[in-house]
């Protein structure tokens, strides 16, 4: 008996349109080459002019680079009305840029330029993102609103209070918005990485990447593998393209287990010390 099954597309973002903001490093970085790959137009947009214009020319046509501080609202509508303007719509927008803030400190040492910065920029740029691509979404009933969370929504203590409250923040939009846009069409999940080595991590040289990339294989539940951008581009690519197609209102945590796992157990079978 043949099974008479269509082949999977390869192309799995064919004709689609995508923002991918934080494009010019890490992670977004990633997401703006898997996406290319799948077919998608792709604009990269960050505050890092060289580095993503450099990337777009060497991507082709298909990639452009636009200035936007996503903490900037009229930055944002800019953005979103050049991919419009250039595209003819906006299928996909991935809202990725983020910052850490100092260091892992205590509430204690918290100042209020930590907190204008990192809510500024990981909970302010996700409302702009969400709030104009929604704007351009909402009339063709259709469109995929994605972020870049972590997985300091899934357990306490990987980050420090202002990190982790923003990305919660995050976390908290998305259910809200998966609820007001799923009345229009408009699918909105998030992506919420385990510790990668990039830029935010500090990890800018290949030396640093591999020297936390080893310290974090010490911690991590899944041994034997290694935790890298292009693991997190993957996970978003699915949430953007049409195979995820009624899935909506996710924290789709790539973490190797690690915030569900309970020590105990590990400690009691004697797996670890
Ligand atoms: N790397 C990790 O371990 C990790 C873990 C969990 C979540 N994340 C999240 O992943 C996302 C991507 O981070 P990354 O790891 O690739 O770090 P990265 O530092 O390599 O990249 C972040 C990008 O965002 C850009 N950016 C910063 N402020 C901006 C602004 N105001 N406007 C526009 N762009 C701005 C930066 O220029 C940079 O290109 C962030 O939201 C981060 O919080 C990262």
């Amino acid at each position: 008996m043949t099974l008479n099954r269509s082949p999977t597309p390869l192309r799995r973002l064919d004709g689609k349109v995508a923002i991918i903001t934080g494009g010019a490093s890490g992670i977004g970085t990633s997401a703006v080459r898997i996406f290319h790959e799948n077919g998608a137009k792709v604009i990269i947009a960050d505050i890092q002019d060289e580095i993503g214009q450099k990337i777009a020319d060497e991507l082709g046509d298909d990639v452009s680079y636009i200035h936007c501080d996503v903490s900037k609202e009229d930055d944002v509508s800019n953005l979103v009305d050049a991919a419009v303007h250039r595209h003819g719509k906006l299928d996909i927008m991935y809202s990725n840029a983020g910052v850490l803030d100092r260091s892992f400190s205590g509430i204690l040492d918290v100042t209020k330029s930590d907190l204008d910065k990192v809510l500024g920029v990981n909970v302010m740029g996700a409302f702009w993102g969400a709030k104009h691509a929604a704007r351009v979404m909402i009339p063709e009933k259709n469109g995929c609103i994605l972020f870049t969370s972590s997985a300091t929504t899934n357990i306490a203590g990987l980050s420090s209070h202002p990190y982790a409250a923003s990305k919660c923040a995050v976390l908290g939009l998305v259910r809200n918005l998966a609820a007001e846009l799923g009345q229009h069409g408009i699918r909105v999940n998030c992506v919420a990485p385990f510790v990668v080595a990039t830029g935010i991590a500090g990890s800018r040289d290949p030396m640093q990447a591999e020297a936390l990339e080893t310290m974090v294989t010490t911690w991590a539940n899944l041994k034997g593998r290694v935790l890298k951008a292009d693991d997190i581009a993957k996970a978003a690519l699915y949430l953007a393209s049409d195979d995820a197609n009624y899935v909506s209102g996710l924290n789709l945590v790539v973490d190797g287990g690690y915030s569900v796992v309970n020590p105990t157990m590990l400690k009691t079978l004697k797996l670890m010390d």
